[in-house]
């Protein structure tokens, strides 16, 4: 039986014709790139997120560079992020000429592990650069305590509807960053981003860098990039986004079952914090020889993904930061050991059961 690790198609399916409606107003509006869509959408996910504004952007990479650029941090700062995480959770520090300092990770969450933090703050760290990674929010009572006064930038690029204490991730900091690449639970139809803040001096830089640093046509206060969000992918999201948190649940619901299966086993399942609510971008499980299972999954057709097998630090771009293998031993291990499993919204009964039933066969192969 092939199962895909994502099916968009299926979700597509039962809302085809509000997807198509909405792709055929842009296209009889003309307004190719930001407009009232995006405005539209914009002010949706701010309601949604329970933050005031809401800059839409060109994708999840640039408004993690547009947030820091926003907040003034550059050339001879340091941010703290996490050396487990998509590339741009760091490479967006290093393009804006600071320095990524890495803290280590919790190993039941993968997200960073404030004790860490602390170990690193330093007085040229000017924020924190935490990410709710594959869906669940980082420790936030524990990482604020932490940060003290410096600020927390969110990396909320997996984590669309996830809160910490009922409050949504984007909302949890000084500034969150979202992503909407199509395989998000809130994914759009390409590359797309969104910037949520409470502060308003800090919504109006963001729109300013968005547009080349322009507040004023042709009058530019900074230099921004071009990261517009297109019409397109703000008709697309506004479609699926009421539609959100029933997606999540149904995830939730698939974690749960697969927290049954491996409960008592060799299978390590992720700790889900007390006052996080998750939303599953991934479903990642640490497995004892786990290249034996890829090959198994491969042989049966199941879809699976090792995120991430070589942590930031050890990445060849940041040699010069002057880490070593080692440095950070729990993200090392988590490198070595994951594995993500299908979890999205559409999976059946009969298709969850297989992927569990092959995952236990192969730990009971050796056990
Ligand atoms: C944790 C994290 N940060 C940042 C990004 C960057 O988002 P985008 O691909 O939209 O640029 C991603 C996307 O995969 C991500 O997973």
């Amino acid at each position: 039986m092939n199962v895909p690790l994502l099916d968009i198609k299926r979700q597509l399916e039962p809302i085809r014709d509000q997807i198509d409606a909405a792709l055929r107003s842009v296209v009889d509006d003309t307004q190719f790139i930001l407009g009232p869509q995006v405005a539209d959408l914009e002010k949706a996910v701010g309601v949604y997120c329970g933050s005031a504004k809401a800059i839409g952007v060109a994708s999840g990479t640039d408004a993690l560079i547009i947030a820091l650029m926003a907040m003034g941090i550059g050339r001879g700062d340091e941010v703290i992020t996490t050396p487990y995480s998509f590339f741009a959770s760091a490479s967006s520090i290093w393009r804006i000429g600071a320095r990524p300092v890495f803290a280590d990770i919790d190993p039941g969450t993968f997200n960073i592990d404030p004790c860490e933090v602390e170990k690193v703050l330093s007085p040229k760290t000017k924020a924190i650069l935490c990410v709710h990674l594959f869906g669940q929010t980082a420790d936030m009572d524990s990482l604020n305590q932490a940060a003290g006064t410096v600020p927390v930038i969110e990396d909320a690029a997996q984590a669309m509807g996830a809160a910490w204490r009922g409050i949504r991730a984007g909302n949890l900091g000084e500034i969150g960053c979202f992503s909407f690449f199509p395989s998000k639970n809130l994914g759009g139809f390409g590359d797309g981003g969104m910037i949520t803040t409470s502060s308003t001096h800090l919504a109006e830089k963001c729109r300013a860098l968005r547009v080349h640093g322009a507040l004023k046509t042709y009058i530019h206060e900074d230099v921004g990039l071009n990261s517009r969000l297109d019409s397109i992918q703000a008709a697309v999201l506004k479609v699926k986004l009421p539609y959100l948190d029933g997606w999540c649940e149904r995830r939730r619901q698939n974690a749960a079952y697969y927290g049954r299966m491996f409960a008592n086993t060799p299978v390590g399942t992720p700790r889900i914090l007390e006052h996080a609510t998750p939303i599953f971008n991934q479903y990642v499980v640490r497995i004892p020889r786990r290249e034996l299972l890829r090959k198994r999954f491969a042989e049966l057709g199941i879809g699976h993904a090792v995120y991430y097998p070589l942590p930031l630090h050890l990445q060849p771009c940041f040699r010069d930061l002057g880490y070593r293998k080692g440095d950070f031993p729990v993200s090392e291990q988590a490198s070595d050991e994951t594995i993500a499993l299908p979890i999205f919204s559409e999976l059946t009964d009969t298709e969850l059961h297989f992927v569990a039933k092959t995952v236990l066969e192969h730990v009971a192969s050796f056990s």
